[in-house]
């Protein structure tokens, strides 16, 4: 819709002013090694050096640095703010793992909408969200920031929240005040670092790739999503960040995207310690040429873009792509018309509604793991409550990508003070038992007296935030240090208890899960995390979320996922020449999809197309409807989550034993019944093979169609392709 100003504009523009279109620099803080401050920031704005800032953020600010880019330099492009708005500004909704276990994409929807608004009227165009990072490794820190292992679930969540942010279904309109630009990140595979340790090596083939990793990318870009991030990581020897045949070659010619692709922080400078590039210029040629069109916080395009367009290592054309994708978003935003914000309106706090919707997004994300002898809910009438555990009492409940200004002003309400307003007539008692690293366990035998004097104990144990997300990966993802003490000391006093866990990423839970009658897996639920837990925990809400990803028994059993190949030697109690570890049942602790609820359900077995058979020959092209019958045989209303998977039998590539195709969250008052239905088409049942070309097929063979509330579901129908 701009190309022609573009144009107009290009043509004016020098060589140093297009390349300081290139450049980003961070305002307030770091987010990674190095960067420059607001001096660093200032200056190069003034020069006519910079096209973008990140981390900076209200009116006051913003306007103030956009005032000398649009009146002190020649040209007067104004600048594009870019912002960490992971899961929220000011209201902190969950982390996207724990939304991710509500399998609701308008629960990603709803963090979006009020997110936008907040960043918007704070003068932020550009969130660098959502992640959509699929991964293996509950290890990486940065699994709290994604949405699990799938990814199908992910694609679907991406595709909310791009929508949410940009626009609404009808399109992207990031003109208007609440709205951002989104950014999907990071480009690609970042979740198959080995070992889980962050910036590390990825190995993956062509078809794990395209199957894999880059679906949810794919789904961002249908979704109209504005803008690209690349990611730290190299493929297959390749960084991320000069290679072309991701960035080139699948994102910008096979995908056709014509938006912007932003490096990470020095993500260009890193092409030199990864022996990729001799020297900065070598790195800002790699990157420029593989597709990167904006370099955050490290200078080297700026920098070297002259003298390499003079020797003819980076094109003029190429410059000028890269500039029109700055330039076009610019526009888009409506930045040439109206390049400030107005002070008047910038959101400072939540509100009650964004609290609300903080509220019950947490509370239905929430994954109630275990609860034998319906230990949970708990009586609303309960007259005595103990609350134990470094969890608590604690405001460490926002999670990984959560401000300080926002904690400063919006802290997180502690679970005791949730409980406190759940049951305002009961005696409330907290003791912390064990600090949250879990080293000084000397306040277990105030804990143990305190659960002793209460009718029941909710000990409140987990992760602080600082254990997951960026350059946070754990080799023991158990419970820090003498936290699992604190469970046994309370199991010991034979008291009624419950377990809430509060964490990043998947935990192994251990010994202490036998001890424990309930659990209810409550993420880092936010701002309102403390009210969402006594929600659920007092039965206002009955959880009905899922686990986005297994919960492994051991360290020793990582990689395991339910979505693996199927292995020629499957694991066979009766033959000792099978898949499995000698010291270890072989499925994990908890299944992907696995959650319960309050109230029981039913599913039915699947049936193929309205005509009720469950057997069914599909050509290339075809579209089947899988329909399933669930139902409330409880005495609650709740909430299930029906989900398909679907297993290739014999492809020309070895196919997950699993995928899962579609899923959907129903609410059924006691009693009650419905249909599910779910369209299953030749996408759904095809994959992508090893071509560097992109070849996706749907081959001649038997499909098996899984339908049930986990990725366990045994019921199934048979589909053949013809
Ligand atoms: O957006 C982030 C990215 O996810 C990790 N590195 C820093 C960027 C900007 O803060």
């Amino acid at each position: 819709r701009y190309e022609r100003e573009i144009s107009a504009l290009l043509r004016k523009m020098t060589v140093d002013e297009k390349l300081g279109q290139l450049q980003q620099l961070p305002w307030s803080w770091d987010t990674g090694p190095g960067g420059g401050g607001t001096e660093a920031a200032t200056k190069a704005a003034r020069e006519g050096r910079l096209g973008s800032v990140l981390s900076i953020y209200g009116g006051k600010a913003n306007n103030a640095l956009q005032k000398i880019a649009v009146e002190e330099t020649r040209l007067g492009i104004p600048l594009l703010y870019g912002f960490d708005v992971i899961h929220g500004l000011w209201t902190t909704f969950p982390i996207p793992l724990a939304q991710a276990a509500s399998f609701d994409p308008a629960v990603a929807a709803t963090d979006a909408e009020v997110s936008a608004k907040e960043a918007r009227t704070n003068g932020i165009h550009w969130t660098f969200a959502p992640m959509m990072d699929v991964t293996h490794e509950p290890r990486w820190g940065r699994i709290a920031e994604g949405n699990g292992e799938d990814p199908y679930l992910t694609a679907e969540l991406a595709k909310a929240k791009v929508l949410a942010y940009q626009g609404t279904a009808k399109g992207r309109d990031l003109k208007a005040k609440d709205k951002l630009a989104a950014c999907a990140k990071h480009y690609v595979a970042y979740g198959g670092a080995e070992g889980g340790r962050d910036y590390n090596t990825v190995i993956v083939s062509e078809s794990q790739l395209r199957n894999y990793y880059l679906p949810p990318f794919k789904a961002a870009i249908d979704a109209d999503c504005a803008t690209v991030m690349a990611s730290f990581n190299t493929i297959n020897g390749v960084p991320a960040h000069g290679n072309s045949h991701t960035l080139n070659e699948i994102l910008k010619d096979e995908w056709d995207f014509d938006g912007l692709v932003v490096s990470d922080w020095t993500g260009v400078q890193e092409l030199i310690p990864h022996g990729f590039a001799a020297d900065g210029a070598e790195a800002a040629r790699l990157g420029l040429n593989a597709g990167v069109d904006m370099e955050m916080t490290s200078t080297h395009l700026v920098t070297n873009g002259k003298k390499l367009l003079r020797s003819g290592q980076i094109s003029e054309r190429r410059l000028d792509d890269a500039v029109r994708r700055v330039l076009r978003l610019k526009y888009e935003l409506g930045l040439f018309e109206n390049p400030y914000v107005d002070e008047a309106a910038v959101i400072g706090e939540p509100t009650p509604e964004t609290r609300k919707a903080a509220r019950d997004t947490a509370a239905r994300s929430m994954v109630l793991l275990k609860n034998d002898k319906k230990a949970l809910p708990l009586a609303p009438t309960t007259k005595s409550v103990a609350v134990v555990g470094p969890f608590g009492d604690s405001k460490d409940l926002l999670g990984a990508w959560a401000f300080p200004f926002a904690a400063k002003k919006a802290p997180a309400i502690t679970v005791l003070e949730g409980v406190k307003a759940a049951v305002p007539d009961a005696k409330v008692t907290y003791a912390l038992g064990v600090d949250a690293d879990g080293k000084d366990t000397s306040k277990i035998p105030a804990a143990v007296d305190a659960a002793k004097a209460a009718d029941v104990t909710v000990v409140v144990v987990g992760e602080a935030a600082a254990l997951s997300g960026e350059a946070a990966a754990r080799s023991d993802i158990s419970l820090p240090g003498g936290q699992e003490q604190l469970i046994a000391a309370i199991a010991a006093t034979g008291k009624p208890f419950v377990v809430v866990l509060v964490n990043g990423r998947p935990l192994t839970v251990g010994d202490w899960l036998a001890s424990a009658p309930a659990v209810l897996e409550a993420w880092h639920g936010g701002t309102e995390a403390g009210n969402a837990v006594a929600d659920v925990l007092f039965g206002k809400v009955n959880p009905g979320g899922k686990l986005p990803v297994t919960f492994p028994r051991t360290v020793g059993q990582i990689p395991i996922y339910y979505n693996h190949e199927s292995t020629g030697r499957p694991y066979d109690p009766k033959n000792k020449y099978t898949s499995k570890y000698l010291d270890l049942p072989n499925g994990p602790e908890f299944a992907f999809g696995h959650g319960l609820s309050y109230t029981t359900f039913e599913t039915s077995a699947p049936k193929l197309g309205r005509d009720s058979v469950s057997a069914r020959a599909l050509r290339s092209g075809d579209t089947v409807e899988v329909s399933v019958t669930v139902t409330n045989t409880g005495t609650r209303e709740g909430d299930e989550v029906v989900q398909l998977y679907v297993h290739d039998k014999f492809a020309s590539i070895v196919q997950p034993v699993r995928k899962l195709r579609g899923f959907r969250r129903v609410t059924l008052a006691a009693g009650k019944s419905t249909t599910v239905r779910f369209p299953l088409g030749a996408d759904d049942l095809g994959f992508w093979t090893n071509s560097e070309d992109g070849k996706f097929v749907i081959e001649p063979g038997d499909i098996d169609v899984y339908v049930g509330t986990s990725s366990d579901a045994t019921a199934k129908a048979a589909l053949k392709i013809t």
